[in-house]
């Protein structure tokens, strides 16, 4: 149950399943892994640096140790491939997109798409993600004061609206409802790991549900080819393309061999970035805005910033907001939107006194590792200020991945801090938001770690001293953005 933020400013301690002492039995670990994931870590593994556990179909290890989690996922991260249950789940439509290909097509495809994340290219997308939130802030202005609405919902909406900018510019036009609703649909299922995969059944046998996928993914496929047709035609006469990711993907080069990519893959990848760019940052913000909902103290520091930051061109914003991205960085501890990271050893291996056999299935998961005992001071409560500059350098490397590391380490994080940090400081300036009394705000695992119920909220306009950030006197920072 939601705790209410009481007691000294600086204690607010966020919902979180209360781990069992014991471990679960075989049945109820089957049941609690559908109905939520997270209810699943024992006490002992916020303690333990490294614990063993039997699976139905392999030998299991829950890596918490920074150590081992620097040799599995960096030093010998070439004996450690993505397992064949988060391969499933993400196939479909991900196929031949950055995030499901493994071994050469893997190093050449993020060769190509290095540039597109690159600290400039993320820059340059500022523009549009105001651009987005600034879109919100208009359509939540004309709600009127009081208003009620699901953060979770309103910001998966942002995303996915960022995406839309950054990806096509204004490239997915009338069809946008559709493509919404089809996605939907698309996240819905494709995160439910069913009882078949967990058992190791093999990919032929019919899993419910995937006929529904595979309609959902041609109809999406339908729309993005069309897309692709369009803007291959509008590059064809230089000058006359934006400079989005759509036509940086299309313009992409392999350094080494001079290929670009083929359709399978432009396709891909654009689905790749919407699936993964989209849930993760909505989790974050919808939580950040939660977080900040029960920690006054925070929340007046964040408006204080952005009311200051927001005043010039937005050239540079990112950068400046420190105690905003500090809020995001503590979201995504408590939260990290993907909970769990699995990989499966292909030869055997020795972690610290453990012997890895081939097999193995390595589970290092961001949601334990950011609230293991030996690693973290008062590891349960919301302490945004262990990520303002001078105090990071207390958090052990390796003890502290929202994004993952090593190699397969999220392509797309300075994409994503950035956006979640420019949004959230745009919403604290223009409202002051408020949890609904009868909330019931719980974390659930599925695909990403979501609110279960959402984060229903009335948000009131502020009123300022000094216009900011001029949506309502028509000055919109996006524009302004130097
Ligand atoms: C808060 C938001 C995000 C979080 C928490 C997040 C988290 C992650 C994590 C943990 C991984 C590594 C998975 C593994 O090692 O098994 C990953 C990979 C990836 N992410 Fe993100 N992500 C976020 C946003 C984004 C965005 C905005 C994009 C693109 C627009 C993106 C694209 C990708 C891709 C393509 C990969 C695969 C990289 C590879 O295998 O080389 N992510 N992400």
């Amino acid at each position: 149950m939601l705790s209410r933020p009481e007691g000294a400013p600086g204690s607010f301690r966020p919902p979180a399943p209360r781990p069992p002492e014991k471990r679960l039995g075989f049945l109820r670990l089957l049941s609690t892994l559908r109905h939520n994931p997270l209810e699943c870590w024992s006490a002992d593994f916020f303690r333990e640096p490294i614990a063993a556990f039997r699976l139905p179909f392999a030998d299991a290890l829950l890596v918490h140790d920074p150590a081992a989690i620097k040799h599995v996922l960096v030093d010998n991260a070439a004996n450690y491939r993505k397992d064949p249950i988060q391969r499933r789940v993400l196939a479909n439509g991900l196929a031949e997109g950055l995030l499901s290909v493994e071994g050469e097509r893997w190093e050449m495809q993020r060769r190509m798409l290095a540039p597109l994340f690159a600290r400039r290219t993320v820059t340059s997308f500022g523009a549009a993600m105001l651009r987005a939130a600034e879109n919100l802030v208009a359509r939540w202005r004309s709600l009127g004061p009081g208003a009620s609405l699901d953060m979770a919902a309103e910001m998966t909406l942002l995303t996915l609206n960022v995406l839309a900018l950054t990806i096509f510019s204004d490239g997915i036009g009338d069809e946008y409802g559709d493509f919404r609703i089809a996605m939907t649909a698309y996240f819905g299922l494709i995160g439910r790991i069913g009882a078949l995969d967990l058992l190791g059944m093999p990919d032929y046998l019919p899993r419910p549900g995937r006929r529904h996928l595979r309609r959902t993914m041609a109809y999406f496929e339908g729309i993005i080819d069309d897309i692709i047709e369009k803007r291959r035609q509008r590059l064809a006469a230089p000058d006359d393309a934006p400079e989005d990711l759509l036509t940086l993907l299309l313009r992409a080069l392999d350094p080494s061999t001079g290929r670009a990519m083929n359709l399978a893959e432009v396709r891909s990848n654009i689905l790749t970035f919407l699936s993964a760019g989209h849930e993760t940052t909505a989790n974050a913000l919808a939580w950040s805005t939660f977080l900040l909902s029960q920690a006054p103290e925070w929340r007046a520091r964040v408006q204080d910033e952005a009311d200051r930051e927001l005043q010039g061109d937005g050239g540079g914003l990112f950068d400046r907001l420190i105690v905003t991205r500090a809020v995001v960085e503590e979201a995504l501890r408590l939260y990290p939107p993907i909970a769990a990271l699995s990989r499966m050893a292909k030869g055997g291996d020795r972690l610290g006194e453990r012997t890895v056999r081939p097999r193995t299935l390595i589970v290092i998961a961001p949601y334990v590792l950011h609230r293991h005992q030996s690693l973290w001071d008062r590891p349960d409560i919301f302490d945004p200020a262990r990520f303002l500059p001078g105090a990071t350098r207390k958090i052990a490397r390796f003890a502290y991945l929202p994004f993952g590391i090593g190699p397969r380490i999220c392509i797309g994080s300075s994409f994503a801090l950035q956006e979640a940090s420019i949004v959230l400081a745009m919403l604290c300036h223009h409202f002051d938001f408020e949890l609904m009394p009868e909330a019931r705000v719980w974390p659930l695992q599925r695909v990403t770690l979501c609110p279960a119920e959402g984060v229903p909220m009335r948000i009131t306009p502020r009123s300022r001293k000094g216009g900011v950030a001029g949506i309502a006197d028509g000055t919109a920072l996006s524009q302004r953005t130097g």
